[in-house]
């Protein structure tokens, strides 16, 4: 398969190595989505303003992006900016934005050359008129590839994907063409501005704190939660391993008793019918 050239970095025999050792100790995770956090006080550690994090934060969604396609990772959803999030200074959110914009600027081309798809998640409209337009290039640039989809959640909170997901249903309701008994699991879902992507097998988060802060609410109903103190401008492919290291030692029962217990209690009921 072609070299991936995100990072711009030539990569080590050891990182090659890592990550096969990774392919064949376990299932790589379809989809991972990360709540990218602690930008704020990594730069404030440093002496530096917090837009200064963010900055270096870019680095790591290129390090990310490329070692989860070289794994064969299918899906990655970035959160990157919260309907919240609007609430910050109006100096923080106009840098996020600026970033935002020269980010894609740099980087579209690159996503492409990698065979990676851009898409987007969240209020794009409350956006800037420059950064949806950026963004849609992009978006239409890549739409044809196929290594990986790069899901950037950008004014986006799950609550906001819930409710214009239950408009929608009770549009259709209104206007006769829905029975309220047929709405199940699964016509939801297919609401939600997730509708084409399966949930997340892993979700991480960094920088310490323990909440979900309004991300993927009804998408992470059996994720495999995975937290690391390391803020993200800090987090590189290397602690990425880690968690997916972890994931591969979870036992995803999904409700039901593990795999080998059914075994288990499969031959007891084949030898109890014997009997
Ligand atoms: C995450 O880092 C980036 C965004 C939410 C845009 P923060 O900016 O939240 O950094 P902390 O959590 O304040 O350290
Ligand atoms: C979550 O981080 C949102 C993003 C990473 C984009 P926040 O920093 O906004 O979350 P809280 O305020 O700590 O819950
Ligand atoms: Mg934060």
């Amino acid at each position: 398969m072609k070299e991936l050239t995100i990072t711009k970095q030539i990569q080590t025999e050891e990182d090659k190595q890592n990550q096969e050792i990774l392919k064949n100790s376990g299932e790589i995770p379809l989809h991972i989505a990360i709540i990218m956090d602690g930008n704020g006080r990594w730069a404030k550690n440093k002496g530096s303003i917090r837009l200064h994090g963010h900055k270096v934060g870019v680095d790591s969604v290129r390090d990310i992006t490329e070692s989860c396609a070289q794994l064969g990772v299918k899906y990655l959803t970035l959160y990157a900016f919260s309907t919240e999030n609007w609430g910050r200074p109006s100096t923080e959110v106009r840098g996020l934005m600026k970033l935002l914009v020269s980010s894609l600027r740099k980087e579209a081309e690159n996503l492409n050359k990698n065979d990676i798809r851009l898409s987007t998640i969240g209020q794009l409209d409350r956006f800037p008129q420059s950064c949806q337009t950026e963004l849609k290039e992009a978006i239409e640039l890549t739409k044809d590839n196929n290594r990986l989809e790069l899901c950037l959640a950008l004014s986006y909170s799950g609550r906001w994907d819930i409710t214009e997901a239950v408009k929608k249903i009770a549009t259709h309701v209104k206007e006769g063409r829905l029975d309220p008994e047929l709405i199940n699991d699964q016509m939801i879902g297919d609401h939600l501005s997730t509708a084409d992507v399966p949930d997340p097998d892993l979700i991480i988060r960094t920088s310490g704190e323990y909440r979900i802060s309004n991300f993927l609410l009804w998408q992470l109903a059996y994720s495999e939660l995975y937290i690391t103190e390391t803020y993200w401008p800090d987090f590189r492919r290397d602690e990425l391993y880690e968690a997916i290291r972890s994931y591969q030692g979870r036992d995803r029962r999904f409700g039901k008793i593990s795999i080998s217990e059914d075994e288990k209690a499969g031959s007891s009921r084949l030898v109890n019918k014997k009997s």
